[in-house]
């Protein structure tokens, strides 16, 4: 009953991934255990306009379709299944209400995206690119690249905290995109193969709540999972919403300095 467990329908990404048809146990389960944990993309709150300075939009007709995370004034990660042509995406920093033009907005077209080479769509290996856009980006009060982890970064253990931020849906069973900027605070989770049956491979890693009711969702793909006021996570892809047994899966972004590095050191040098 649950088609997440299908081999392919499980592994598409929070934005394609729409049409989950659930037992109706779980769920009756996942209304109880969102409506009892209130203020709180899913279980979450709207955050203070332009607080999280890193988080980009990418757009396809002024539409939102993915969060993306400026890491260099003139490169954004995002997640490789967000990737459409360059010609037709733009990249947003500073923006905060969809719906509304507030005159902060920077927007970018862009100049080339580079998909990660072992990214593999079928099992959301590597779900990584980057964006390089078309000028530097204004760095202002509210815009900053977020800072990314390093080798001198201690590993992430369980009591670790972090903070998943986007316009996705609120609820798990809309279409609707949240027209202010989202977060939500969830727990790293580091053994998740335990819930996902061995589809989180080294390139991936899980954050959410035990008792479900807060996670990343649709439309919140390619957005920034910080922990520890670093990048370590990107969102990626999940079984559902907010599902307790289910944590929400992201890039490993630590598995991808080297690799983020060089691109921009040989863009830089070309
Ligand atoms: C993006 O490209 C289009 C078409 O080339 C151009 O009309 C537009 O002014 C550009 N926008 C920005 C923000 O650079």
């Amino acid at each position: 009953m649950i088609s997440g467990f299908s081999p392919l329908m499980g592994l598409s990404g929070r934005w394609r991934d729409m049409a989950h048809i659930w037992s109706a146990a779980f769920l009756f389960l996942t209304f109880i255990i969102r409506e009892t944990l209130p203020q709180r993309i899913i279980g979450g709150q709207e955050v203070v306009p332009y607080s999280i300075k890193y988080q980009a939009s990418l757009q396809q007709d002024r539409n939102h379709y993915c969060g993306g995370i400026l890491i260099h004034p003139q490169w954004v990660l995002s997640a490789a299944h967000c990737w459409r042509p360059s010609n037709i995406i733009q990249v947003v920093l500073s923006e905060h209400n969809l719906a509304v033009e507030d005159g902060f907005e920077q927007v970018f077209n862009v100049s080339k995206i580079i998909v990660n080479p072992a990214f593999n769509s079928k099992t959301y290996s590597s779900d990584i690119m980057m964006i390089k856009l078309s000028r530097p980006a204004m760095l202002n009060a509210y815009v900053q690249p977020a800072s990314l982890p390093d080798s001198d970064t201690s590993p992430l253990d369980s009591r670790t905290t972090c903070t998943v931020s986007g316009w996705g849906v609120t609820r798990i069973y809309t279409f609707y995109l949240s027209p202010v900027l989202r977060a939500v605070d969830v727990d790293f989770i580091y053994n998740c193969n335990v819930y996902l049956a061995s589809r989180v491979n080294e390139f991936m890693m899980c954050a959410g709540s035990r008792f479900g009711g807060k996670d990343s969702c649709q439309g919140d793909s390619g957005g920034p999972l910080v922990c520890n006021g670093n990048l370590e996570g990107i969102v990626s892809w999940g079984i559902g919403c907010a599902n307790p047994y289910y944590p929400g899966v992201y890039t490993r972004v630590r598995s991808f300095g080297k690799w983020i590095n060089t691109v921009i050191n040989a863009d830089s040098q070309a």
